[in-house]
């Protein structure tokens, strides 16, 4: 199979341009999914109910979060009867929504897990203890016939530590949130492809999507705690990855994927 995971959208520009790419890519990748991270998507705080009915007309079959999921409140009432729209698996019980999916795409069957990482983040339960329940939940050649799990987090040394765990048992592990690409794409030993960070769909002329004068006065002058960051409005640049697995539904390439703006480069074999 070949799949498309887009990285945290930022605002409207960047979302307008990805789902324009997204039916672009689709076509010209013959790609059977397409997964993309909408937590910055809404002004770049959250995601409504109307950007993610957009995201899935454009041809986006499940979309993944992260921290930022409950910044517009609308979003509960949709993501309790939704099974394409995932929030960290790992929030408490009784937090609204699923954090993990199956649904049917055309060419089989597709599971996605969205976790948080614990480090430097709001606190949730241990993204280690979940492992085992993604394992035994989403099983190759058994009910998923591709299976990737976004890893919502700031510390590579996590994300790596669950790729590992997890390796030879998914299909992808991709960490999101950072907002900065890394270049570390790469095959696992036992074959999950795996990214630290697949980087922000946004403007990269910005300090991670937002505008940097907002960004650095909150830095520089801490005590100022109300500056209000707005999404930085220059040309996006479009980040993610492209897998494509094998028959067993373990993965043979994982390629970087940059369009448009500031951080231009396609990196596609
Ligand atoms: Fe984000
Ligand atoms: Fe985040």
């Amino acid at each position: 199979m070949k799949v498309l995971f887009l990285g945290d959208i930022v605002g409207r520009k960047a979302r307008n341009y990805a789902q324009k790419k997204i039916v672009e890519l689709k076509e010209q990748f013959q790609l059977d999914a397409i997964i993309v991270n909408v937590e910055n998507a809404a002004g770049g705080f959250g995601v409504t109910p109307s950007i993610c009915d957009d995201f899935f007309l454009a041809g986006a079959d499940v979309l993944t979060t992260g921290n930022h999921v409950w910044d517009k409140r609308e979003i509960i009432s949709y993501i309790s009867k939704s099974d394409r729209l995932l929030r960290p698996l790992n929030m408490i019980k009784g937090t609204p929504g699923l954090g993990m999916t199956i649904v049917k795409i055309k060419s089989g069957t597709l599971g996605v897990a969205n976790i948080m990482t614990n480090l430097f983040m709001v606190p949730t339960d241990s993204v280690f203890k979940k492992i085992p329940e993604i394992v035994n939940n989403l099983k190759l050649e058994q009910n998923v016939d591709f299976s990737l799990i976004d890893v919502h987090g700031e510390a590579s040394s996590e994300k790596m530590a669950i790729a590992n765990a997890l390796d030879g048992k998914v299909s992808a592990v991709v960490g999101t949130h950072t907002h900065v690409p890394t270049a570390d794409h790469q095959i696992l030993e036992k074959g999950t492809a795996y990214i630290t960070d697949v980087g922000m769909s946004g403007d990269y002329d910005s300090i991670i999507g937002m505008k940097k004068d907002d960004a650095l006065n909150r830095f520089m002058f801490p005590e100022n705690k109300k500056t209000r960051l707005e999404v930085s409005s220059g040309e996006p640049t479009l980040c993610g990855v492209l897998i494509e697995s094998d028959t067993n539904g373990l993965s043979k390439s994982i390629n970087p994927l940059r369009l448009g703006g500031k951080l231009e480069q396609v990196i596609l074999k």
